[in-house]
């Protein structure tokens, strides 16, 4: 596809992007956030892997997002993306709001200055406005936006800081905005385990190596690639679960209530990173959370 159907189409040039992370990872990655073999590889297996799909949820923002601009009368909504490990959210974003006719104005929140390098390459392409922060999502401050848009990030956030991170959303909502989460819950919080079933990694790992070769990457970026799957897919098993329980009770004391939180049925696993069998076992919450 040529750069200008992307462009019309408001679609990631996930090759260019990718390539950018992989590139400049190690000069704007934090050493002190150890996020360098996640950012460097998150793209990279998002384009070659999965033929760059979309982070999941795009019917349920599209329903969501339509509400509220119905609710609010408005065609221009000003939404902060908290957290996002490239473009895919925002791009989903976008997918998700063309049809309806409405803009999005976004806020984006990260602490790490190469998804920021690449969402800024991104949206000033397709011409969508944005204000880009690089910092930490628990003390971020930006003028009131109509919803805040999380997904897969509250296990990146240490549990100490959960509460205050759902505070400071409510915080930057104006009265009537709401919070949209998309995340994979379990019944109680507790530690990712390490992958379950190494021969999954060994499959996938010849799987990537078979189309980075169809699609006619040179034999040395592929092993560099691959090398860059293989540190991601070794990071999985840190991250911090969040059980709905101590979700339900942060939810409260941060003053918001649920409107709606549905799991999702659907067992498909587009997520780069970890063990898709057993992240299927946790099912995806669409959640709506309103100001109390
Ligand atoms: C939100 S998750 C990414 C998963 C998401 N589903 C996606 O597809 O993009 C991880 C991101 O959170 C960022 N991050 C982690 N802790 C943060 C914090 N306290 N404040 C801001 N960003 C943070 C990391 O830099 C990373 O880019």
């Amino acid at each position: 596809m040529s750069d200008a159907t992307h462009v019309h189409h408001r679609q990631e040039p996930l090759a260019l992007l990718s390539r950018l992370a992989y590139d400049f990872a190690p000069f704007l990655c934090n050493p002190a956030h150890g996020c360098l073999n996640y950012h460097r590889g998150w793209s990279l297996v998002r384009h070659y892997e999965a033929d760059g799909a979309l982070p999941l949820g795009l019917t349920f923002f599209r329903r969501e997002l339509g509400r509220l601009a119905e609710e609010l009368g408005k065609s221009r909504l000003r939404l902060l993306i908290s957290g996002a490990a490239d473009t895919g959210v925002a791009a989903m974003l976008v997918q998700a709001l063309m049809p309806l006719g409405i803009e999005p104005e976004f806020v984006i929140v990260d602490r790490c200055n190469t998804t920021l390098m690449q969402q800024r390459m991104y949206l000033t392409l397709i011409r969508v406005s944005a204000e880009f922060i690089q910092g930490d999502a628990v003390l971020v401050d930006t003028a009131p936006v109509d919803a805040v848009i999380s997904h897969s990030f509250i296990p990146y956030v240490p549990p100490d800081r959960r509460l205050a991170l759902l505070e400071n959303w409510a915080r930057l909502l104006q009265p009537q905005g709401r919070i949209l989460l998309s995340e994979r819950m379990v019944a109680r919080s507790g530690m990712a385990p390490a992958w379950p079933d190494p021969t999954e990694r060994q499959r996938r790992h010849a799987d990537l190596a078979h189309r980075l070769e169809c699609k006619g990457v040179s034999e040395v970026e592929s092993r560099a690639f691959l090398e860059a799957a293989d540190k991601l897919w070794n990071l999985t098993g840190q991250r911090h679960r969040m059980g709905l329980a101590d979700f339900h009770q942060a939810v409260a004391v941060a003053g918001m209530k649920v409107l709606s939180l549905d799991a999702s049925h659907d067992t498909t696993v587009v997520s780069p990173m970890g063990p898709k069998a057993e992240t299927a076992k946790r099912p995806r919450h669409e959640i709506v959370l309103c100001r109390r």
